[in-house]
């Protein structure tokens, strides 16, 4: 069994890599059942040990909405930060913005869509409206001099509305950029972009400054369409442990690329991450064990060390 890629480094690639991990937010919104929040605690910490210096921890959005993620507040009062350690969290509008200062966080991420349907059905507001909520958030934001990035969701088609027009996304995206926010976040919601689509709609931002791509694996073209955003300079890429993931209120929308089969691509390709895939390996099967499934992640399936059990002090109690 092979446990790191044989290197053979491709021309026209950015030397670096930042992998933006987004699973205990994007990941565990999606899971069926409610993480207790010391695993929650104890993922985070498994994935900082692992080299990641950017994890999305959770959302301040409204708990019935995505009750997965209703204990966010307690999550950052109790979880240990470590130095160096970007811990950006999810924010809709002022009043999780409200939460999110509380607990002295730094960075926060608004999400908005390229749809009129996907604005309503995430975010309750119409694709025009959805600026009104976003604006003062942004404004408050950088004013406590936090980090703010923005998605853009249903970048490249809607299970609604169909292929989304790239105009239509620069559009919202342009928007956002010009309320100040530092990076621009390309989401393919339910996974059916292409590469030829990628390379298109970043050439039509005008290339890759402040972009970064998040792709869900849906229809199997994470990985392809990552190689076409890297090859047109992208160098921020978002991805989640173990494969898991996806939006509560896009039916279709399934895991994301999993941080395992794309730090395998990257390293690969000689592309540096500074992340350890053992320890990544390692956090994902402990995962899967928690979560009761196993791992959808490629890479964690070939060098997982099988169907693993709980592990935690909470399962060995019970
Ligand atoms: P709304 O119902 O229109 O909210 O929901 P509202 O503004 O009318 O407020 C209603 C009540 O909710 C008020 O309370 C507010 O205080 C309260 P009341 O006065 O009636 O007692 N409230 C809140 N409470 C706690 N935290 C809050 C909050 N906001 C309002 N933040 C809202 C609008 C945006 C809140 C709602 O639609 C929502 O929470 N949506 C979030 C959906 C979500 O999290 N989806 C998943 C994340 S997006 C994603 O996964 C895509 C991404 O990964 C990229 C990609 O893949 O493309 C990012
Ligand atoms: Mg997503």
């Amino acid at each position: 069994m092979m446990r790191e890629p044989y290197m053979v480094r491709a021309a026209g690639l950015p030397e670096r890599v930042t992998v933006y991990e987004v699973g205990p937010r994007d990941g565990l919104q999606n899971e069926p059942m409610v993480v207790p929040v010391e695993v929650k605690a104890e993922f985070v910490a498994r994935l900082a040990a692992a080299g990641h210096r950017v994890i999305e921890t959770t959302s301040f959005v409204h708990p019935k909405w995505v009750p997965q993620l209703a204990d966010a507040s307690e999550l950052l009062a109790g979880m240990e930060r470590v130095p160096g350690v970007r811990y950006p969290v999810l924010v809709p509008n002022e009043r999780g913005l409200d939460r999110a200062l509380e607990h002295g966080v730094q960075e926060i991420a608004v999400f908005a869509s390229a749809t009129e349907t996907f604005a309503r059905k995430n975010l309750n507001r119409t694709l025009e409206s959805q600026f009104e909520m976003f604006e003062p958030v942004v404004a408050r934001a950088l004013e406590h001099g936090l980090k703010v990035r923005a998605y853009v969701s249903m970048c490249f088609g809607d299970p609604w509305e169909g292929p989304t027009p790239i105009g239509q996304v620069v559009a919202v995206g342009r928007r956002l950029l010009d309320l100040g926010c530092a990076e621009l976040s390309l989401g393919d919601t339910v996974g059916v972009g292409t590469p030829g689509h990628v390379a298109a709609l970043i050439g039509a931002f005008g290339g890759p400054s402040r972009l970064a791509v998040h792709f869900h694996d849906t229809y199997g073209q994470a990985l392809a369409n990552t190689l076409a955003a890297l090859r047109e300079g992208v160098t921020v890429v978002d991805a989640s442990t173990g494969g898991i993931g996806g939006c509560p209120y896009a039916e279709s929308a399934t895991g994301n690329l999993a941080t395992e089969d794309l730090v395998w691509m990257l390293h690969g390709l000689g592309v540096e991450t500074g992340l350890n895939l053992e320890s990544l390996v390692e956090t994902s099967t402990w995962l899967a064990a928690e979560l009761g499934r196993p791992s959808p992640s490629r890479v964690v399936q070939a060098m997982g060390t099988g169907p693993a059990r709980p592990t935690t002090d909470r399962n060995v109690k019970e």
